[in-house]
């Protein structure tokens, strides 16, 4: 899967530019603040239809404009593929091959890409926000089932935690049975595909992470959870915790069980990573983990994704650089960084120059 040409209009601080993007590696450099990231960031937000990543649209449109445009001419193994959008400060509208996508889950996927910047090398030290922001963004990218039913779960947990503000006990008492019952189905939607992901990106972590290491440490992931195989058990299992923690919810003002709170468990040698492993052990993981999404991406649709690597290669030791390039043969890369020469080491790219908001 390639992006071949990506226009940008009104696009935080591009007015109008257009890449021509190679298949192999091809590279953003720049100085600090030029537009780097923002070029990365709109090839992400054509991935995925954006809901996920950025919560207020607004903030893509570029300062004292009305509507931001972004389009992408990619091509997978069906064809060519145009991606549009439209994003306005209230609302956006979607374009595949030129006809309106009424719903984000129908456009979510179409091109899929694996974002990679130095907020995920810390996925691993992180709180379990970051693991779950992860695995929603991974998951999403190659179900529609689960994007749909993240959507849903997220509304409805709103939704929930809005009525545990209430001051009228009856009120909340009498309705909480029926938002349970809603969170618990589109909760249980999730907690199956994760484990199911978390079950095929397992392995391939831990083989990229013996690559990455010359096989001195063995990683494992796994989800950490508690939940039965079947999905109706789990919802049914759910609702009934759910039920048990009426009174700590009420107190607290939120829903304090569910996948909104699930965690990815990481140890390496067997330890549990974020209490014993260091920065560089737990970026080496970090890293296993991206490189394992792209070869579950690959797996799941039979091609490789968009790999974007913003700002990474910088903070990566050299021999780990190095490493990362040898697994990205093939791939399309789109990889920012500030001075290109001492990162690749001769390997062929293209070098796209940008400075305020445009190619130069
Ligand atoms: N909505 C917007 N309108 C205008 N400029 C924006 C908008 N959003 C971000 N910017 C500008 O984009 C620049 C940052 O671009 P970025 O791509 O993050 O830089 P870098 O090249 O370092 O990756 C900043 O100067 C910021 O002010
Ligand atoms: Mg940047």
């Amino acid at each position: 899967m390639i992006i071949k040409k990506l226009e940008l209009q009104n696009f935080r601080n591009y007015e109008k530019e257009t890449f021509v993007f190679g298949d192999g590696v091809n590279v953003l450099v720049g100085r600090n603040a030029q537009g780097k990231t923002n070029c990365a960031e709109a090839v992400f937000y054509l991935c995925t239809g954006a809901s996920l990543r950025i919560r207020h649209d607004k903030q893509l449109i570029r300062k004292g404009a009305e509507c931001a445009r972004l389009s992408a001419e990619t091509e997978c193994r069906y064809g060519r593929i145009v991606l549009e959008a439209d994003i306005y400060e209230n609302k956006r509208e979607l374009r595949l091959n030129g006809v309106k996508v009424a719903r984000a889950v129908d456009f979510l996927g179409n091109m899929k890409s694996v974002f990679f910047s130095p907020g995920e090398l810390r996925i691993v030290q992180d709180g379990p926000d970051e693991r779950r922001r992860f695995l929603n963004l991974s998951i999403s990218q190659t179900s529609k089932n689960y994007a749909s039913a993240l959507l849903r779960y997220n509304k409805i947990l709103d939704q929930r935690n809005n009525l545990l503000k209430e001051r009228d006990v009856s009120l909340i008492f009498e309705t909480l049975p029926v938002w349970d019952e809603q969170l618990a189905r589109y909760a249980a939607v999730l907690i199956r595909h994760r484990r199911e992901y978390l079950g095929r990106l397992s392995p391939f972590a831990a083989e990229a992470h013996a690559f990455l290491t010359d096989g001195a440490e063995k990683l494992e992931l796994g989800f950490e959870e508690n939940y039965p195989s079947e999905e109706g058990e789990i919802a049914e299992k759910l609702q009934r915790e759910l039920k048990n923690v009426y009174e700590r919810d009420v107190r607290l003002g939120f829903t304090t069980v569910g996948p909104h709170r699930d965690d990815i468990r990481v140890s390496i040698d067997g330890n549990d990573a974020r209490g014993f492993a260091s920065q560089g052990q737990t970026r080496t993981a970090a890293l296993s983990m991206k490189l394992a999404e792209l070869e579950i991406f690959k797996q799941l649709s039979g091609e490789a994704p968009v790999l974007i690597l913003d700002d990474v290669m910088s903070e990566l030791d050299l021999p780990r650089r190095k490493k990362l390039l040898l697994r990205t043969e093939g791939v399309q890369c789109i990889l920012t960084c500030t001075h290109a020469e001492r990162l690749l080491y001769g390997k062929e790219c293209k070098k796209i120059r940008i400075s305020g908001g445009k190619i130069v």
